[in-house]
């Protein structure tokens, strides 16, 4: 593979995500000084698998196959480039679907191996988090809590690429619970959006919900309780906007909470969250008001995106990491964290 070229002048990345159910492809420009700008973001969000009720994953992948070329096409008109104006490719290797991933893995490959550029795999937890640089530079140490569909986890990062895990949800993801609790109350798919619109006209204190892991001295996360009560409450007859105020209410108090804990623990100032939820406006709100420095993605960024892939490769670049090998598979488990708190934290 080619080197990056080091002459002076920005250096644009296009990124690849076909993890899950979203054909995400964006393209960020790494300036001179390591400054990053979303040129294009561009996002085919499937919608067959709604009449499923989940993510069905060889439709995923078919659909990735066939919108692909589209999306490649939409990212680079709205950036105003060519294929041949791109300096590196990056592309989501895990985790994730593995059908779904080696479609913008093959994909990303080939382009880069075609366009003589070197090639970038990307973690998609590490993505997530680099979607917030889109809106604040990102200087470790600092705390990372990425809120998605599929996960719920929480990272110190004492040093740059370098994620020790702190707590994890115990059963579902946060965004898993919001599909869940909005499906029960019939608020329609998905389901992070629907209770987020529907809590605006309902009581937050209408149904009582339990605080989970109450007393905990860690720093996991649990939502299944929640979502238990969130059904007993349906079947007893809660207004749905009610219920959507009350879970939302509890859901958010819990990540927050558990958030600010850790955050002290750690003696960080600085949290970036990101993933799905973090569009949530109840979230964003609850916290800015703790006394942290909390940072989110930009608009469009929350949600699974190839730009948020871009810029984990424009970091990586910026590290002086050497390209990935053409050879580097697609993986549904891959752990980000290399350590457990507080054993490989240093201080
Ligand atoms: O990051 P993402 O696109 O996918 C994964 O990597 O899993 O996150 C999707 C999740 C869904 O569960 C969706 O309901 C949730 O993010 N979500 C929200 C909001 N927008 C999306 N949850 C709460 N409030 C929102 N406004
Ligand atoms: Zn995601």
């Amino acid at each position: 593979m080619t080197e990056l070229s080091l002459a002076s002048g920005s250096r644009l990345i296009l990124g690849i995500d076909t993890s899950c159910d979203d054909t995400g492809v964006g393209i960020v420009e790494l300036k001179p000084g390591g400054g990053v700008q979303v040129r294009a973001n561009r996002v085919w969000s499937q919608t067959v698998h709604a009449q499923y009720g989940g993510v069905m994953p060889e439709l995923a992948s078919r659909e990735h196959v066939e919108r692909i070329d589209g999306i490649l096409g939409e990212a680079l008109g709205e950036a105003g480039v060519t294929l041949r104006d791109l300096d590196a490719v990056a592309a989501t290797s895990g985790p994730g679907l593995v059908g779904a991933l080696l479609v913008g893995l093959m994909y990303g490959k080939g382009l880069a191996q075609a366009l003589d550029v070197p090639f970038f795999a990307s973690h998609h937890l590490e993505g997530h988090i680099y979607a917030a640089a889109s809106e604040a530079e990102l200087s470790a140490p600092y705390l990372a809590l990425v809120v998605s569909g599929g996960h719920t986890h929480l990272f110190d990062v004492p040093q740059a690429g370098h994620y020790v895990l702190m707590g994890a949800t115990r059963d579902d993801a946060a965004g898993e619970a919001f599909d869940k609790v909005a499906r029960l109350a019939g608020l329609g798919y998905p389901g992070g959006p629907a209770i987020s619109e529907a809590a605006t006209r309902g009581d937050p204190g209408a149904v009582p919900f339990k605080e989970p892991l109450k007393g905990q001295t860690g720093f996991d996360f649990s939502f299944s309780g929640l979502k238990t009560a969130a059904l007993l409450a349906h079947r007893a007859g809660a207004a749905p906007d009610d219920l959507a105020a009350s879970f939302q209410r509890a859901a958010v108090q819990t990540l927050v909470k558990t958030t600010v804990r850790a955050a002290q623990a750690a003696g960080r100032q600085t949290v970036v969250v990101s993933g799905g939820v973090a569009a949530n406006r109840a979230l964003r709100e609850a916290f800015g008001a703790t006394s942290l420095r909390v940072v989110f993605p930009g608009q469009g960024l929350n949600t699974d995106n190839g730009a948020m892939i871009a810029l984990a490769a424009a970091a990586a670049i910026e590290a002086g990491r050497a390209p990935s090998p053409l050879g580097e598979g697609a993986v549904a488990y891959a752990p980000l964290a290399h350590g457990q708190w507080p054993a490989a934290s240093p201080k």
